[in-house]
């Protein structure tokens, strides 16, 4: 029986909300990561504290592997020696940050993109009938949301109501001739890699490019995990460096949970080289001058922030995703968290660990 679930990346943010997810349904999880996470971003980063809840708490339906994706013959002899029980793939271990890409192009290339082609040549060895499912990241079209015809209002950038994207940015949007950063161009390799796995080899694959994805479950680092970071730095009173656009860009985010029941959805009913917008949508956005508000008035916190009058390259000013291609084709998936219940939810998770 196929009821093994491979997840890379199984101590992060998506990756763990995944192994609890599938292992609560009964399923068994073989998980891949060697903490690389904290080779980016150093001790903030390290999401083996995440690993150690997530054993304690799922038990034996959880195997862990430290190995590393780039790894090509260690992932295909783990996926030798499960073969035909593995029942679905999730691949969630990257990069993800655009800043650091920078710092390594190299890293960055092979993680993001030589081993997204390490796990799907080892998937088609072993498991083509598995649904393969990859996040990618809303990077893929570059800089082109800020040529959006934008209107700056009192606490955010906002698009006119009448334009074809005001409810959220689809998949219709270009993906070429943009400024991707080096970690957009590498997420971009992986993410045609994967169609391409789905259209040329007929695997059931999807592509979900991500907003910003968020939950209790991520390591707050500076250079990755905004909504994180914000209550982090609230709740530990940190200077919080805001980064161009006046603190009014705009971000749709997205819980883990919601993220994982649309793979789960994805799972039961799945498709050939599909690609998905997925984000908080107009359900879950805000800008930064929004957020600090919320986190404020939920800590009883001022936040301390200064201002960097610099965007970071390649930024997106403005986005929230149009999730109405995979609601067409999964009807009965639904986002049920906000930005305040996103917030409230990490603080209280973060009491005894986040600290002034
Ligand atoms: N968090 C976001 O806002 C966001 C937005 C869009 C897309 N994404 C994408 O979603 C995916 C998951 O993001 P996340 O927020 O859960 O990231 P994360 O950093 O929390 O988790 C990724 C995990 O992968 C592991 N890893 C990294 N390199 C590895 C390697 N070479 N071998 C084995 N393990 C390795 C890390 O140690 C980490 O635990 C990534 O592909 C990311 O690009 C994230």
């Amino acid at each position: 029986m196929s009821n093994v679930v491979v997840v890379t990346g199984s101590a992060g943010l998506i990756g763990s909300e995944s192994v609890r997810h599938f292992a609560a349904l009964g399923m068994d999880v073989v998980g891949i990561d060697n903490d690389m996470r904290s080779y980016f971003f150093g001790k903030d980063g390290s999401t083996r504290w995440n690993l150690d809840r997530l054993t304690s708490e799922v038990g034996d339906r959880y195997t862990h592997h430290e190995i590393d994706i780039r790894d090509r013959d260690g992932l295909a002899a783990l996926f030798a020696k499960l073969g035909k029980n593995i029942g679905l793939v999730i691949h969630a271990a990257a990069q993800p940050s655009h800043d650091w890409a920078a710092k390594e192009p190299f890293t960055d290339f092979d993680v993001n993109a030589v081993g997204t082609l390490n796990m799907l040549e080892a998937a088609r060895a072993h498991a083509p009938s598995a649904p393969f499912i990859f996040t990618s990241t809303n990077k893929v079209y570059g800089d082109t949301p800020n040529r959006l015809p934008l209107i700056e209002q009192e606490t955010r950038y906002e698009l006119p109501a009448d334009h074809q994207w005001h409810g959220g940015i689809d998949e219709e949007m270009s993906i070429d001739q943009t400024l991707h950063s080096v970690f957009g161009a590498s997420k971009v390799a992986a993410d045609v890699l994967v169609q391409e796995y789905g259209r040329y080899f007929d695997m059931p694959t999807a592509v979900f490019r991500g907003g910003t994805l968020t939950g209790p479950g991520h390591s707050a680092a500076e250079l990755h995990g905004f909504l994180a970071y914000v209550m982090r730095c609230v709740m530990e009173q940190r200077l919080y460096h805001i980064y161009g656009y006046k603190g009014k860009m705009v971000r749709d985010a997205i819980h883990s949970h919601d993220l994982v029941s649309a793979f789960e959805a994805f799972y039961r009913a799945p498709r050939v080289a599909e690609v998905y917008n997925m984000g908080g949508g107009r359900f879950s956005n805000c800008s930064h001058i929004e957020a600090f508000a919320i986190a404020s008035e939920i800590t009883g916190l001022e936040a301390r922030t200064d201002y960097v009058d610099q965007a970071r390259t390649g930024d997106h000013q403005w986005w929230i995703s149009s999730t109405a291609r995979f609601e067409q084709h999964y009807p009965e998936w639904k986002l049920t968290y906000d930005v305040p219940a996103i917030l409230r939810e990490m603080y209280e998770a973060n009491q005894d660990v986040w600290k002034a």
